[in-house]
């Protein structure tokens, strides 16, 4: 029984809604679907049929084909939207406005001025918001921040990022209409691999770091899929962080469409290395698994530490994910990311595009 309906008050159960039932929503599932204190109430999708597989998959009450009837559902008390990025802006706002907690998939939204639109109604209306990034989830990951933060490499100077894309057609099926408006310049806000998966990697970036970033450069080449169709990669993105002390990062993507990543999932090898002062951790894998090594390795004083007891599938980074807003929910404290966090990270990625395009060093500034 939902004890306080609307707003940050304390709720004994959480009721979901979900809009859009696509790719992602096989993983998106997982929290609310585990956790003895949420369900999925229902869900929408302008496709009747998946509509109704879903809610039949996951023992919903109502499957919806119009937001207005999601939305108008007095039963629900937030909304997991999970729809193409041009969509997110004015999805969230609406689900804000009919008085609904808000979970919006990355990238938020496709503008920095959008993104305001969105808090805004946040603010107004007084709903929980935030904007799911499932890396920051992946239980690697929240070692190596565990770590970090205990002092395990000293001061945290550079983050390293290196994603393969791999041959299409391993990892799981993608629906040729799921990537139709990802490399569609029209819907997806920038590049498939430099703002839609970059928006993981530019919050990875800020996540093991105690200042935010202050600069970027990108080299990113595209090439032409097809008519309309277009995708980013290789891609060689370069920041520096704020502050006195000299701090860079860095993100290779490398487009090895030959490459046969085993994985679950999307067919992308990612990779992540964290340089202190004393030490190093790397991170030996997320989406994809490429090689059989310890998720985690931490190297100090001339040992080193693997960690092999992590759980290690990416799902578990959106089961956690999902668990945190129902917890954040119930206990009226604010799930991360918040709408600001959010902002610079869009900002971040905003940056790449400009850079790349305009074949300079931008400030994040500038993006206002
Ligand atoms: N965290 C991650 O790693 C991750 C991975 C994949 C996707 N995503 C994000 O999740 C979102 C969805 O991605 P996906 O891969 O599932 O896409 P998808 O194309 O497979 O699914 C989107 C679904 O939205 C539905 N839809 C479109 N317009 C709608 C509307 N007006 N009302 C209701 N439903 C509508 C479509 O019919 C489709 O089923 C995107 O924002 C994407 O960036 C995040």
């Amino acid at each position: 029984m939902t004890q306080a309906q609307g707003g940050r008050g304390v709720r004994d159960r959480v009721r979901v809604g979900f809009l859009g039932c696509g790719r992602i929503a096989d993983l998106q599932c997982l929290g609310y679907r585990d956790h003895p204190h949420a369900e999925i109430r229902a869900v929408c999708d302008v496709d009747p049929e998946l509509a109704a597989r879903r809610a039949a998959e996951w023992g919903a009450a109502a499957a919806y084909t119009r937001l207005e009837d999601l939305l108008g559902d007095p039963e629900i008390d937030a909304v997991e939207i999970l729809t193409p990025h041009h969509l997110h802006a004015a999805h969230a706002i609406a689900a804000l406005e009919a008085g609904k907690a808000v979970s919006l998939q990355k990238p938020p939204t496709l503008t920095l001025a959008e993104l305001d639109a969105v808090c805004a109604a946040a603010r107004r209306t007084g709903q929980p918001f935030r904007v799911f990034e499932n890396f920051m989830y992946y239980p690697p990951h929240r070692k190596a921040k565990e770590l970090v933060e205990a002092g395990a490499i000293g001061e945290p100077l550079s983050v390293r990022i290196k994603t393969a894309a791999g041959r299409l057609g391993d990892g799981w099926a993608v629906p040729a209409r799921s990537m139709a408006w990802r490399t569609d310049p029209r819907t997806c806000g920038g590049g498939p691999t430099t703002f839609d998966h970059g928006y993981h990697c530019y919050h990875m970036a800020r996540f093991f770091m105690p200042v935010e970033v202050e600069r970027v450069h990108a080299f990113v080449h595209w090439f032409r899929l097809g008519e309309g169709a277009w995708y980013d990669g290789p891609a060689l993105v370069s920041w520096k962080y704020a502050g006195d002390v000299p701090r860079y990062g860095s993100w290779e993507v490398i487009a090895s469409l030959g490459l046969r990543v085993r994985s679950r999932y999307y067919v992308s090898d990612d990779r992540l290395e964290i340089h202190g002062s004393e030490g190093v951790i790397w991170v030996n894998r997320c989406t994809g698994q490429l090689l059989e090594e310890p998720s985690l390795v931490l190297y100090r004083d001339g040992e080193t530490r693997a960690f092999h007891d992590l759980e290690t599938d990416w799902a578990a980074s959106f089961r956690l994910g999902g668990m945190d807003f129902v917890d954040a929910l119930r206990s009226g404290r604010a799930a991360p990311q918040d709408g600001e966090s959010a902002r610079r990270t869009l900002a971040f990625a905003l940056a790449v595009g400009r850079s790349a395009a305009e074949g300079r060093e931008v400030a994040i500034a500038e993006l206002g």
